[in-house]
This record gives C-alpha cells, structure tokens and sequence, in this order.
C-alpha cells in the first residue's frame, strides 16, 4: 500500500477585500488589526499563494490540513471570500481547515461563524470541535483554538469540553490501529511563540498527550519552520510547523512553504518522512529544501 500523502499549509493571510470594514467595526479589534495589516503590508502575496497551490496541485496530494489564519479581519466578507478560494482547492472531503485566532477576531457563535467552512471543518454537521475525519489509515483529529481575544493579543484556548472530547477519543482511535494525526492553529509547545500568542490551556492539553499520546501533531500561527516535540504515553509525538503560505522573501519571516508529509501504511513500520517545499527567491520557484524522516 502507498504512503498517506497529506499537503500542510497554514496561515494563507488571504488578501482582505476593498471596502471589508465597515462603520461598526471602527472601534473594534477589526480597525486594530486593519492597522496592522498596513504596517505588515507586502509580507503576504497572493500570487505566492497561487504559485504555492500550484505546487501543492502538481505533486497530488491524498489530503490537504490547513492550519487556519485564513482571513486577517474575519469579516462575513473575508469568510466567504475564503469559502470561494477553499473551493478552488478541491472537494471538501479532501481538505480539512482548522481555524485561526485571526478567522475568529470578533466575538460570535462559533456555529454561525465558520458555518461557511462547515463542509472543511467535518464530514458531519456538528458544529462543535473536534471532529475527527478517517482517511484510509489515518485519523486527521481537528482542533480549533480560535477564538476571540482583547486587542493585541493572539492567544488560543481549546476549553474543557474540548479537551474532555479529545481524551475520549485518543484511546479510541488508538485501538482502532489509526495513525492519530492532531491539527490546531496555536503551537502546543511551549516558546514556539510569545507568550502573548500563546495556547492558554496549554498544560491541559498536554496532559491529554502524556497520558493518550499522540502520532504527530500540526499547526500554523508562528508564521516560521518549527519542529519540537511533546511527552507522549509511549514516547515523544512529533510537533511540526509550517510558515506562511503566502509570505514573501526578504521579510520577517521565512517565505511560503508547505509540507508534504508521507504517512506509511504498513503496521509498525510506519514511518513518516517530511518534504519541505519552499519559495526560492533565487529562482521564485517552489522547490523541495529537504526531505526528513521522523524518529520518534
Ligand atoms: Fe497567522
Ligand atoms: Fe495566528
């Protein structure tokens, strides 16, 4: 049997639409992120994004997970903008979206909020997290930790029902054979990102992983490569994250790249190898910067 290919991408940022902010959101965290926006400004290219996808397209993914920060506002706009390029990337089935602290700025029910999303987020309608999509041998496991926050900050929390789920399902999906592959937006390793960034339950979380453990775990918001590792239940579950999709060269972070990580379908040899794809800014091209085997 073939590996399990399975594309990541994280933190797209894609282009907010003209005229996305309105009166009422002038004094709200809209206006400050909008400010932030312009001073980012030329960080985040949509033609990057497009060639990104390219690359993903080309090399035919099973699946592709994306680790949110889809929007940079979450306006109803910049939502079903992201809706319309989600369609451009393939059948529902075949994408999962794990949503971001910026697709969540603005205080809403979480079920009208990413209700455009719905058929990315889940193969059933429920609209609370997590939820948990089998493709062949692997369990993809979607976590969301946006949610919204006080001004100039970028911290997540998953909540306790959340993670009351998570620890039924670890052991489960476990004795099920499946390769548990765990998404969410916000790194669960601690000094990945500031603590103003951070995932505030953290400690809960990872407590859940020691005592259930994991197989690998994916997420976005660093913007930067990042590779760690967490206490699993019979040794250490990889942690890896992926810049921007849409960043470009020469600024504060890495330029785009995505993943391609490959999970074997054979027993216990079920190795796992990691292709970095990135943005070249000799030859603006996407081209493979490593490939990696996981040893946990
Ligand atoms: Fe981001
Ligand atoms: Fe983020």
């Amino acid at each position: 049997m073939p590996p399990f290919r399975l594309a990541h991408i994280s933190d797209p940022h894609l282009p907010p639409p003209e005229r996305s902010l309105g009166l009422r959101d002038l004094v709200s965290k809209r206006a400050l992120s909008a400010m932030a926006w312009r001073r980012k400004g030329g960080q985040h290219d949509k033609a990057v994004l497009d060639a990104l996808v390219a690359d993903i397209g080309a090399r035919t993914p099973d699946h592709i997970a994306i680790t949110g920060d889809l929007t940079n506002f979450s306006t109803a706009r910049e939502i079903a903008g992201a809706q319309a390029w989600l369609s451009g990337l393939g059948a529902p089935a075949h994408v999962t979206v794990s949503p971001g602290n910026h697709d969540a700025l603005v205080g809403r029910p979480e079920a009208d909020g990413f209700a455009p999303w719905r058929p990315w987020l889940a193969d059933d309608q429920a609209s609370a997290f997590p939820h948990v999509r089998i493709r062949r041998h692997v369990a993809i496991i979607n976590l969301c930790s946006a949610v919204p926050t006080a001004p100039w900050l970028a911290t997540g929390e998953l909540g306790e029902a959340q993670l009351a789920q998570l620890a039924q399902l670890l052991p489960d999906l476990a004795d099920r054979g499946l390769f548990r592959l765990i998404m969410l937006h916000h790194p669960p390793v601690v000094g990945v990102v500031s603590p103003r960034k951070s995932l505030e339950d953290g400690e809960g979380f990872r407590a859940i992983l020691a005592a259930h453990g994991a197989d690998l775990i994916l997420h976005g918001h660093a913007h930067e490569a990042a590779l760690g590792g967490l206490p699993g239940s019979t040794g250490l579950v990889p942690v890896l994250g992926v810049p921007s999709a849409s960043a470009t060269p020469g600024g504060r972070h890495p330029p785009a790249r995505w993943h391609e990580i490959e999970i074997g379908s054979d027993g216990d040899d079920r190795q796992v190898w990691i292709t970095a794809r990135g943005l070249s800014a000799l030859t603006g091209a996407f081209e493979t910067l490593g490939r990696y085997r996981l040893v946990a």
